[in-house]
């Protein structure tokens, strides 16, 4: 088993990045055999399709390492690293381009989204952005990729690039990976509006909950968050045309391990001015020695790069002979 995924260093990690993504990484870093491996990179190189000064994203990727080791990742267990310390990344990246069609591009929900209307004004990164995402994952072979559903469609790309590759080429380069979405907290809601998913470029902060928000934040984000007039019902069927309840309860269970109909068995008849003050303290909870450590961590820019020059060229060790194969494949002598 190769477990990779990643995380774009951009602005800070929320409660949907946790439970969507980085607690199932941390799970599978700890559930591990000996011959498994786990690679767990921070996107710096995906990060330049959103303007940034030079210092803020130097400051970014430091944030985000300290984020990711505060949240569990073990980086003696675990491979953790910055893209653009290994080149081999952008160099697969330029390989896949020619494998990769405009058409299956222009499918992508997530450029459509972030361009927006001016579609012309988008940058080419910005296009591209799912072919530099495949060859992160199948530089390592990677088998198993968790991410959060909105990752899917860019998963499905990336086996279809793998596919044509290996076809065109006649050659068994790549390992064709596996999504690992979690059922539970796939999708984490915005607390002001339960039908968008919790964002970092959410402009409403009262949205979500920040790695960084301290206790009485956390619990004033909780009480002020949408919530609706009716009673919790019995099982999580009576949750459905009810968004904002939904998340809320589906937050709740996600959080202490337990199912959505567990949860309403619990609260069934009461408000939510019973449920949000419970729903708060587990947060405070868990996020706070989350948190704690990685104020702690932050401030030491040292340790930090140590750890991912350590982790990079352990990353370059492992993507060199995928990235020579390629190049072989093609025909193409380095
Ligand atoms: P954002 O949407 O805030 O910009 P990213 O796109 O950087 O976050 O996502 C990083 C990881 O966190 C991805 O694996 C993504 O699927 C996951 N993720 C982001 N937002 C959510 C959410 N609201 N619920 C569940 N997972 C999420
Ligand atoms: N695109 C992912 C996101 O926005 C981040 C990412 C980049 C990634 N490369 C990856 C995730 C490779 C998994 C595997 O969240």
């Amino acid at each position: 088993m190769r477990v990779l995924s990643g995380i774009q260093p951009t602005g800070n990690l929320h409660l949907g990045n946790y439970l969507g993504a980085i607690r199932n990484w941390v799970k599978m870093q700890d559930e591990m055999d000996a011959e498994s491996q786990c690679f767990f990179f921070l996107a710096d190189m995906h990060s330049i399709t959103v303007h940034e000064g030079r210092e803020q994203r130097i400051r970014n990727v430091r944030d985000m390492a300290a984020a990711l080791v505060a949240a569990g990742i073990d980086p003696d267990r675990s491979v953790l690293f910055n893209q653009a310390r290994v080149p081999a990344h952008a160099e697969l990246c330029w390989l896949l381009n020619g494998t990769a069609r405009i058409g299956w591009l222009n499918r992508m929900t997530q450029f459509k989204d972030k361009a927006g209307k001016d579609r012309e004004g988008a940058s080419v990164g910005l296009f591209v952005y799912p072919v530099l995402q495949a060859a992160d994952i199948l530089l390592y072979q990677a088998t198993h990729v968790p991410v959060g559903e909105d990752q899917k469609q860019h998963l499905e790309l990336c086996r279809d690039i793998a596919t044509k590759f290996n076809t065109d080429f006649s050659a068994d380069v790549f390992t064709l990976p596996a999504p690992i979405i979690p059922k539970e907290s796939a999708r984490i809601m915005s607390l002001r509006d339960g039908t968008a998913k919790m964002s970092k470029s959410d402009p409403s902060d009262l949205s979500r909950i920040n790695l960084t928000d301290d206790d009485d934040a956390i619990m004033a984000k909780v009480k002020k968050a949408k919530s609706d007039q009716d009673m919790l019902p019995e099982t999580a069927e009576g949750l459905a045309g009810r968004p904002e309840a939904g998340n809320l309860v589906g937050i709740l269970a996600t959080m202490t391990g337990r199912t959505t109909d567990a949860v309403c068995a619990e609260f069934a008849g009461k408000g939510f001015g019973a449920f949000k003050p419970v729903l708060g303290e587990v947060l405070v909870e868990t996020l706070r020695p989350i948190r704690q450590r990685f104020l702690e961590l932050r401030t030491e820019d040292a340790a930090l790069d140590a750890i991912l020059d350590k982790g990079a060229a352990k990353a370059a060790t492992a993507a060199e002979p995928t990235l020579r194969a390629a190049y072989d494949a093609m025909g193409l002598m380095r």
